[in-house]
């Protein structure tokens, strides 16, 4: 096998570095807005594709404040059979263990030029270039030990009177938990380690790059000594460049504290996709965020935005898929209407996902509402707005969304399956059952409260890949079981310690294609227990109830620039809701100079009805997960 590629020029580099002088620049007061590839292309976009888009958000975008088109993860993985995003050995390195555009999408990057032709290109179209890259360093780079660049000397790093090289650096015990096979963290406390970061984004500076996102060093797989190393080394390049922070799984307001003064972006949720379940998910913890004061603090040389991540409305893909934009979105135009009105009061960045070249008038008139646009950049005081009452407003008054969220304990539980010691008495119950000759499966001794009350159970792999017959793999294997999520599947179930196999999860690759991979290996005790033998540790089921999708009404409120006050209410419920505040109530969240309390003028954005003047109180029936958005003039005469 290839380990790696070397790009025909990777013995030619720039080494005007250390003569910049650094600009005191700062990053705009507004949150980011633009295009990502990673909703309608996944990782396969090409250089043609992307700049047809790019051009598109020029033309139909930009007016409107759409200003960075970013590539999004694995521009440097060559598109060939067999290559996925937890693939391993695909990708394009330079001599020094760096990740370069796959030439084989990207073209111009061909001779080591990167993605100069490409930024250059971008900027000429009056937008600013974007790029995704991982955490810390590639397996493939620890692999072939390259050595590290100082971007000081412009020749290997040295120090203590030696060479040092990729495996020094890598922490292999600390690998990105989902893309395992592909990044590791880099030591920080090495000196070598800082200047392997320094020479990425130094070169990613020469290439023009505007913005970076950064994955797999926040949530789940926190490493604030990276952000805090990457964070200082773009404060002292001499261009602006962005700092997005990816993806936000389990993220606090807590955890955001140590880092939203390094970054100008970062991400409080996990993916979010066309579905309802994900866009209701959102207002629980953007709540959080808005109460703990974190919409707009202070972030990188400007301000730093919880992100909700990109809006997946239009033509798309499928997450983790290998093909392009092949699909409309899911939701329902109400639901679209809600997603982008709760983005737009958060203030969160708005990245649209959507393939351009199919864009319908629907979505781009969506995105493109000039008041959500002014709420989202020049808003202040958002925060959810907790005043409002369902039903008829003569009833209940003073009732709050707390009171009337809806539970569902008949919730349904999930299973997901977790690693454990081989010596926890959990780890026992896994069992051989035979359905016929042929085919044979590993079940889990209890029979979970599924609907069909089935044992849960794997498949055994049947017969060997042809790549298997390799016999020192044979060997080393021997009596290894490999395991499919069914019978047709041709996906094996990895260990990962940290994955859930919820159906979000599962897509993110706890089950990947089979190959012999230490990672997919399995071996069934006497005592029952199920041991991995990449990490010695044994399959357990556990069970939890299904969290259940929010309901209940929600509503937010701002303030606006010509003091005008922002109020949406949000329906969550299966129901056509009426939702109402007292006019009285907005001085309860809002600085009172702008408000009388009796009277205001008030118009609807998405019916687009001027209602004219209203007193006391403001009601409205919202359709099952839509919204209403109202503008109200409230200063006093
Ligand atoms: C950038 O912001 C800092 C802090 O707010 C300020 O001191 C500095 O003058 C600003 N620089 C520019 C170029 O606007
Ligand atoms: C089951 O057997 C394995 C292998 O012999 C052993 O390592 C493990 O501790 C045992 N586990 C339990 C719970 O008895
Ligand atoms: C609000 O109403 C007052 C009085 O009619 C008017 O002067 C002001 O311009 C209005 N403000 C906005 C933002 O429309
Ligand atoms: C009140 O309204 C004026 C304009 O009418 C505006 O300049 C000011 O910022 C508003 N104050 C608040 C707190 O919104």
């Amino acid at each position: 096998m290839k380990i790696f590629a070397f790009s025909s020029l990777c013995f030619f580099f720039f080494f005007t570095l250390s003569l910049h002088r650094v600009l005191s620049v700062n990053h705009s007061s507004s949150p980011p807005r633009g295009w990502n590839s990673y909703d309608s292309f996944c990782w396969t976009i090409s250089e043609e594709e992307f700049l047809q888009n790019a051009n598109l958000v020029s033309q139909r975008l930009h007016v409107h404040g759409y200003e960075y088109v970013v590539v999004d993860y694995l521009w440097y993985r060559r598109k060939v059979k067999g290559a996925y995003p937890d693939s391993l050995g695909f990708d394009v390195i330079d001599e020094w263990g760096r990740m370069v555009p796959d030439p084989g999408r990207w073209p111009s990057a061909s001779g080591g030029r990167g993605f100069t032709e490409i930024a250059n290109k971008v900027h000429s179209m009056g937008l600013k270039f974007g790029i995704h890259v991982m955490r810390g360093i590639s397996t493939q780079a620890v692999n072939a030990n390259t050595p590290i660049f100082d971007v000081t000397t412009g020749k290997a790093y040295v120090e203590n009177g030696r060479q040092w090289y990729a495996k020094d650096i890598g922490l292999t015990e600390r690998k990105c938990a989902w893309m395992s096979h592909g990044f590791m963290s880099v030591d920080t406390t090495l000196g070598a380690g800082k200047a392997f970061l320094r020479s990425l984004y130094q070169q990613y500076a020469d290439w023009s790059v505007d913005f970076v996102k950064n994955d797999c060093v926040f949530g789940d797989d926190l490493d604030v000594n990276e952000i805090r190393y990457v964070s200082q080394v773009l404060r002292g390049l001499d261009r602006p460049i962005l700092y997005s922070l990816s993806p936000g799984t389990s993220v606090t307001p807590t955890m955001a504290k140590d880092i939203h003064h390094l970054v100008n972006m970062y991400r409080i949720t996990g993916d979010d996709w066309d579905t309802w379940g994900d866009v209701a998910s959102h207002f629980d913890v953007t709540r959080d965020f808005a109460t703990a004061n974190m919409i707009g603090a202070e972030g990188l040389l400007g301000n730093s935005w919880p992100d909700l991540d990109m809006l997946p409305l239009g033509w798309l893909t499928d997450p983790g898929s290998n093909d392009g934009p092949h699909r409309y979105g899911k939701l329902y135009p109400n639901e679209q209407r809600t997603q982008m009105t709760l983005w737009s009061m958060a203030k969160s960045p708005l990245m649209f996902g959507g393939d351009m070249r199919r864009l319908d008038e629907f979505t781009l008139h969506l995105i493109t509402n000039p008041t959500l646009l002014e709420i989202n950049s020049f808003s202040s005081n958002n925060m959810e707005f907790p005043y409002i009452t369902a039903g008829l407003q003569s009833r209940n008054q003073g009732q709050s969304w707390q009171s009337i969220t809806l539970t569902d304990d008949s919730a349904p539980e999930t299973h997901f399956m977790g690693l454990t010691s081989c010596m926890d008495s959990k780890a026992e119950g896994w069992f051989i059952k035979a359905l016929d000759e042929e085919i044979e499966q590993v079940c889990w001794k209890e029979s979970l409260r599924s609907k069909n009350h089935e044992p849960f159970c794997l498949y055994k792999r049947k017969a060997l890949l042809e790549s298997d017959e390799k016999m020192t793999y044979k060997q080393q294997y021997k009596g290894n079981l490999r395991l499919l999520g069914t019978e047709a599947m041709e996906f094996c179930l990895d260990a990962s310690p940290k994955r859930k196999l919820t159906s979000k999860e599962f897509k993110r690759g706890s089950f990947s294609p089979c190959r012999l991979d230490s990672n997919q290996m399995w071996e069934l005790n006497n005592n029952g227990t199920l041991v991995n033998s990449y990490s010695g540790l044994c399959a357990t089921i556990n069970t939890e109830k299904a969290t259940a999708v929010p309901g209940g009404i929600r509503s937010w409120i701002a303030t606006g620039r010509k003091g005008e006050i922002f109020v949406a209410f949000f329906n969550l419920n299966p129901a056509r809701t009426v939702i109402s505040t007292m006019l009285s109530d907005l001085a309860k969240a809002l600085p009172s100079e702008n408000l009388s309390d009796d009277s205001c003028t008030a118009r609807e954005v998405w019916s687009g009805e001027d209602i004219g003047v209203i007193t006391q109180s403001i009601t409205m029936a919202v359709e099952v997960h839509g919204c209403a958005l109202f503008v109200l003039n409230c200063t006093s005469h």
